[in-house]
């Protein structure tokens, strides 16, 4: 049987029959990037065919457009195309969906002073039967329970319940029952108690976090982080969400993909902190509409035409066992509420982390990413929307815009006499591409120089052979080839500013709508979330003119909230009901829906921090 041989990886995989590479390099979870989910727009799966049985595919016009003569030398798209030979195939260090930098913490977010968790454990003591009057075991201890703790109408789960008659004579004199929210017994322990345990998880569309902890103590026994592996079927929300439409076991596929991923984080911690996995009794997530639609096997489509209506809002409990996850099978997966089809309970976990909720001071929460949450209030009131901002502030749809992994450029400074360019790398590793904070710093860094104009132009009177012209339009050189890890000058465009402009223009645009229609109140408080927030340098956010309100407010990256806030409802329970309170108290505001958001944006396409030309 024919197979195609992925390098560097080495994974030699049969095929039976035509097979696309895109696909293949799916099923098998190879990190492949591909941007537009194999809609063939992006060009980022590009892949080399070193070696094949059979004449090459002739090339698509895409292709030729893309690679000009390198497809001569074997130059493909992996989405485009079709093999039905042995061949060896080579994915280039720009087309790997390589390790991300993860934003795990990075931030103190204080957990909660009470630790009131879900899941309790209760020793008891339970009378041996006697032959009149004859009581069953699950009656004896459930007497045992309403007399010592007042605990009425118990369920028991089927697991616990077959670990029982053992349970009971044991030898011990007692033993320690686990309950969950003084209502269902999940699990039993004859020698002495056990630390219970739970994790919270945040689904990112890049990202997934998972954190184990220990739900009697609070401590943080592991912190495991992943690629959201469904970055294979698209790198945004949309293109998972058209896959599903588009193919009949799209749900499915993603659907696995992510519980796999999250059995993986499991598996992790697990080993790190030497229990076993069946010891984890409570798990709480938190994550965008969409990825939270897609781990609950919940239809995604509607989520794409308007008015965007979610499947569900409120939170909701899950056996872990129904969702497919390696843990105690009687354990709990609960969902942190939803507010609207772009707004998930990633937002509301992180005001619940960032307290705005209960706060006087006014707070502009932004989550910097292809669709931007915006909060804006305090105790008195909260407003949010989400501008659909592009996928720039993550490296998308800029020619050589990449996520935040290694040889990401972060930071640029760019010496405005001479035009001699430094940069920063993540891990200090040669250049291969910029990360969004890059692209932020790289746009900053020519405003300040006069590189670029208040129309996001380029200013071609400027002496210096870094501006030239190149095969995709005007182009400021970065890092020349010899420097890079990709073989070719990296360089910004005029195209690429302009995608920033939009995504800026539209986070801009939706904060001060939201600002205008809470009354112009003054912004005091700036809070940055997500990996963006972390990494975004104030002062470049200022010269971009990122948001309103920079001018007199504190700005605070606040790292990945979201996590935090699904960790404070795994240890605290009153947590959940604080945030659904929160999600109730949160006004949504469709910005598609007002003129006024288009004129904002529009307004604010402009650079206000740098001069004409
Ligand atoms: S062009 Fe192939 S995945 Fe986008």
């Amino acid at each position: 049987m024919p197979s195609i041989i992925f390098r560097p990886l080495d994974k030699s995989i049969p095929i039976h029959g035509p097979s696309n590479l895109l696909d293949l390099a799916r099923s098998y979870d190879i990190p492949l990037k591909s941007t537009c989910g194999g809609k063939k727009i992006c060009g980022k799966c590009k892949i080399i065919i070193e070696d094949s049985d059979a004449p090459l595919p002739a090339p698509s016009e895409h292709e030729i457009e893309t690679f000009g003569d390198l497809t001569q030398k074997g130059y493909r798209l992996a989405c485009e195309t079709v093999l039905t030979e042995r061949a060896i195939v080579r994915i280039p260090e720009e087309s790997q969906s390589g390790r991300q930098v993860i934003l795990t913490s990075g931030t103190h977010h204080p957990y909660p002073a009470r630790l009131i968790p879900k899941v309790e454990s209760y020793y008891v003591e339970v009378p041996p039967p006697v032959l009149v009057p004859l009581i069953c075991d699950r009656e004896r201890l459930a007497n045992a329970l309403a007399e010592a703790y007042g605990i009425k109408r118990l369920r028991i789960d089927p697991f616990a319940l077959r670990k029982l008659p053992r349970a009971l004579r044991s030898g011990h004199k007692g033993i320690f029952a686990v309950i969950r929210d003084r209502k269902e017994l999940v699990d039993l322990h004859a020698d002495g108690e056990k630390e219970l345990l739970g994790m919270a998880f945040d689904i990112g569309t890049t990202t997934v976090v998972g954190y184990l902890m220990d739900l009697n103590s609070g401590e943080e026994i592991s912190v495991q982080s992943a690629l959201n592996p469904q970055i294979s079927f698209g790198d945004d929300v949309i293109s998972r969400i058209s896959f599903c439409q588009d193919s009949p076991e799209g749900l499915d596929k993603l659907r696995a993909s992510i519980v796999a991923c999250l059995n993986q984080l499991i598996a992790a911690a697990s080993a790190e902190a030497g229990i076993d996995p069946a010891r984890i009794m409570e798990i709480t997530v938190a994550g965008n509409t969409a990825m939270h639609h897609l781990f609950a096997g919940l239809d995604p489509r509607y989520l794409a035409m308007a008015p965007y209506p979610p499947v569900l809002q409120a939170a909701e409990d899950f056996k872990a066992k129904e969702l497919g996850l390696n843990v105690a099978p009687s354990a709990y997966v609960h969902l942190l509420p939803l507010k609207a089809g772009f707004v998930g309970s990633d937002t509301i976990a992180s005001i619940l982390a960032t307290g705005i909720h209960k706060s006087t001071i006014e707070t502009l929460l932004i989550d910097l990413g292809t669709n931007g949450e915006i909060v804006l209030g305090n105790r008195d009131r909260l407003l949010c929307c989400s501008t659909a901002a592009g996928p720039a502030f993550e490296g998308g749809h800029i020619r050589f815009g990449m996520r935040a992994a290694a040889g990401a450029i972060e930071r640029v400074n760019i010496d405005p006499v001479t035009f001699k360019v430094r940069v920063k790398t993540i891990h200090g590793e040669r250049a291969r591409g910029l990360c969004g904070s890059g692209i932020i710093s790289a746009v900053a860094e020519m405003i300040r120089t006069g590189i670029i104009s208040d129309k996001g132009g380029f200013n071609r009177g400027l002496a210096t052979p870094r501006l030239r012209k190149g095969k995709y339009g005007s182009e400021f050189v970065l890092v020349s080839s010899s420097m890079t890890d990709v073989g070719e000058d990296i360089t910004i465009t005029e195209k690429d500013v302009s995608q920033l402009q939009m995504a800026k223009a539209a986070v801009y645009a939706g904060a001060s709508l939201l600002n205008e229609l809470g009354g112009r109140k003054k912004i005091e408080r700036i809070l940055l979330a997500g990996a963006g927030g972390n990494y975004v340098d104030p002062l470049d956010a200022c010269t971009i003119d990122l948001f309103p309100g920079y001018k007199t407010a504190t700005l605070t990256g606040v790292g990945n909230a979201a996590i935090h806030g699904a960790c404070l409802a795994l240890l605290n329970r009153n947590k959940r009901k604080e945030a659904e309170r929160i999600a109730r108290k949160m006004a949504y505001q469709e910005l598609a829906a007002l003129p006024r958001f288009q004129e904002l944006f529009v307004e604010n396409m402009v650079f206000k921090q740098a001069g004409g030309v």
